[in-house]
């Protein structure tokens, strides 16, 4: 089998924060197109390495490739003019903007510019936030609502759909099914199907198994700093349970160091 490059590619990447070792190497290759679920207990380090791919945190150590060459990831704009873009774990949306004020949040279209001041051009803006809204299959009534009066789920997709305002290459996700309902999990994950099929590469992190297995096409298990499982995902949803949970609670690691005495 001929190996393509991965889209993106994470080397022996370490982080510490004071005393804690948040990550203490771990690799991890994302594939053009690919679902990639990563799961793991409280504190594993999902969310930090999530945020070194993302240009919010720089490694102490480790490197990073995209398409095989090597980044220098300085910060979050950096990330985003390269095609990578995370959606957070609180979403960080401003609750007195609308919808579309949402998805071009920090990035305006500039219509015209008066004496070096920017002026958005709204209406351009509007068809462009409809357009994905519509190209993302969300339902929402209208791009002109305020976001603080829309659900949970309505919420999240718009998260998702500014991540992915910029025909981004590769998204992050970082527990975009916490704290939903049945039905606006499923829609989550439909909009997950969604991305993939126009061609994203995915990184979904939750703490749902089910989830990751509904949507993922593998799955990458970090515990305490390290990643200790790295698996397609096959088979039934019992047979994928039980090969990971032992993974999660530490009964399993597939990459402990061999000590040679
Ligand atoms: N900015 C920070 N400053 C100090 N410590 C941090 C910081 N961010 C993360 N940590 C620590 O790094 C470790 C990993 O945290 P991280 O948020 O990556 O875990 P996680 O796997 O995402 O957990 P959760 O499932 O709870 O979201 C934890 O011990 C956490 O306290
Ligand atoms: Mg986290």
């Amino acid at each position: 089998m001929v190996e393509s490059t991965p889209v993106v590619e994470m080397c022996n990447i370490k982080k510490n924060f004071a005393a804690v070792q948040a990550l203490k190497g771990v690799s991890l290759a994302l594939q053009h197109n690919e679902v990639l679920g990563l799961m793991g207990d409280n504190a594993a380090g999902k969310s930090t390495l999530m945020k070194v791919l993302s240009g919010a945190y720089i490694p102490d150590e480790g490197e990073i490739l995209m398409e095989g060459n090597k980044i220098n990831l300085t910060d979050p704009l950096h990330a985003r003019r390269l095609g990578i873009e995370m959606v957070y774990q609180d979403l960080a949306l401003a609750d007195n903007l609308d919808v579309t004020g949402n998805v071009f949040l920090g990035r305006e279209v500039v219509g015209k510019q008066i004496a070096s001041v920017g002026i958005m051009d709204s209406r351009k803006m509007e068809q462009e936030a409809q357009r994905l809204v519509g190209r993302l299959k969300i339902d929402i009534p209208s791009v002109r609502l305020l976001v603080e009066r829309l659900s949970g789920g309505q919420r999240q997709a718009v998260a998702i759909a500014r991540a992915t305002a910029f025909n981004s290459k590769v998204i992050i996700m970082d527990e975009p099914t916490a704290a939903l309902s049945v039905a606006a999990i499923e829609k989550v994950l439909d909009l997950v199907r969604e991305l993939k099929a126009q061609g994203a590469s995915i990184i979904i992190i939750s703490h749902r198994l089910e989830d990751i297995y509904a949507v993922s096409d593998r799955l990458i298990v970090m515990r305490q700093g390290r990643k200790v499982r790295d698996t397609p995902v096959t088979g039934t949803i019992d047979e994928f349970r039980e090969s990971c949970v032992a993974y999660m609670i530490g009964a399993r690691d597939d990459f402990a160091k061999v000590v040679v005495e």
